[in-house]
């Protein structure tokens, strides 16, 4: 597909705002959707609009219930998953971060979790709230000095006592990846499982969970396109039937029965036991489209535009002498460049409002603030930074646009 066909696809693209044309470089938040995804969503909530599944067992159910069954199967081929049972419906990268932090099996003699100066909230909280529960113990890999953080510093964390290691894929406010590979081989040596937080990974990159010996990995829908409210929790099988219960309630047990009068439930082994009552299967069928448009657009070639982009950005921003690049100088592994100011009094909420309203004829959406991973900021020094980050629509002229406005920002405020 060219690039004029692929916007098209965007119909939110061509929204104006007081006549300004958008430029939309707020990807690592939020992908826009595609037509096919649009369709799939409608093609639910206008056709169909049941439950799936054997709840009811009408035809409205059935056609639901092969829908959702293809995304799942589509979900699995997309990760590498050995079967479609691996993958756990979610709301959203959060809810499977959260729903392994609470639910993994961990022991007295194996409590530790080895995280990253660089995780998001979503999964360093979890696992701080275990640790006040007793249940875990939390090591944080902080940086060596600059941005860099290498395998090393976070396999040296790694002891006998180790349970789980969760690192992100990319981090969503540098882009960089941590030496995955390395951190697998050594997790193994030790009898540890590793959870990938790939939130900021998939719309850009493949990765294949068997082939790189990932245990759990949590990703969200809207961040390749899907709709808001979905997301996926990959769980190695022999992996899942050692985790806890999450939510349970209705489509989650295989029987409930009478054990000396009280109700003793028989929970399933696979997914299902982690996806209790009515689900949303509108967003599940649009999560399935989503990957459709990925894999037809070829990932290989979002991969070369928005790595091009990111890297025209971030040549242009290292001759801005009022900013400082956050992370090492290495092409990231995911397209994204965030920047703070040198001058304390300099503001990136400042630059973002001006990116919003003063340019003559385009309003650019970024984002600004410390992108849910404070520790991070903290351990740098730095209070906000604003974030810039691609998609396969985004072009070379909005790249300029955005660098150009960043001159005429620092001009306006000497
Ligand atoms: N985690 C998302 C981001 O980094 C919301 O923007």
């Amino acid at each position: 597909m060219d690039l004029k066909n692929i916007r098209r696809q965007f119909p939110a693209l061509g929204r104006l705002a007081g006549g300004k044309k958008l430029v939309y470089l707020d990807n690592a938040c939020s992908v826009l959707k595609p037509r096919k995804v649009i369709r799939a969503v409608s093609h639910y909530l206008s056709a169909l609009g049941a439950c799936a599944g054997g709840r009811s067992g009408h035809l409205l159910s059935a056609a639901v219930e092969e829908l959702c069954h293809e995304a799942r199967a589509k979900t699995a081929a997309f990760l590498g998953a050995e079967t479609p049972s691996e993958i756990i419906f979610t709301s959203g990268t959060t809810e499977g971060l959260n729903l392994a932090a609470k639910c993994f099996p961990f022991t007295k003699a194996k409590n530790e979790v080895v995280l990253t100066a660089f995780d998001h909230h979503s999964n360093l909280l979890p696992f701080l709230e275990e640790q006040k529960r007793g249940r875990v113990k939390v090591r944080i890999a902080g940086l060596e000095g600059g941005w860099q953080l290498g395998a090393d510093r976070i396999t040296s964390l790694i002891g006998p006592r180790t349970a789980l290691v969760s690192l992100p894929l990319a981090s969503n406010v540098t882009g960089q990846a941590f030496g995955l590979e390395e951190v697998v081989r050594q997790a193994r040596r030790r009898g540890a499982v590793v959870l990938a937080d790939a939130a900021q990974y998939l719309s850009t990159n493949r990765v294949d969970v068997r082939a790189a010996g990932i245990d759990m990995l949590a990703f969200s829908g809207h961040k390749l396109g899907g709709p808001p409210g979905t997301g996926v929790l990959y769980c190695r099988s022999g992996l899942m039937r050692r985790l806890g219960n999450f939510k349970v309630g209705g489509g989650t047990v295989l029987d409930v029965v009478l054990k000396g009068g009280l109700p003793e439930a028989r929970y399933f082994a696979d997914c299902r036991r982690f996806e209790a009552g009515i689900q949303n299967y509108a967003g599940i069928i649009g999560l399935g489209a989503a990957i459709d448009f990925l894999l037809e657009t070829g990932i290989g070639l979002i991969k070369e535009r928005t790595s091009g982009l990111a890297a025209l950005c971030r040549a242009r921003l290292a001759g801005v002498e009022e900013v400082e690049l956050l992370g090492p100088p290495q092409a990231p592994a995911s397209p994204i460049v965030a920047f703070s100011f040198r001058n304390p009094k300099t503001c990136a909420q400042d630059f973002n409002i001006f990116l919003n309203n003063e340019l003559p004829r385009h309003f650019i959406c970024a984002r600004c603030g410390s992108h849910c991973a404070i520790p991070l900021h903290r351990s740098r020094g730095v209070k906000q930074s604003l974030r810039a980050s691609f998609f396969v629509y985004n072009t070379e002229s909005e790249v300029r646009l955005f660098c150009d406005a960043l001159g005429q920002f620092l001009e306006s405020a000497a």
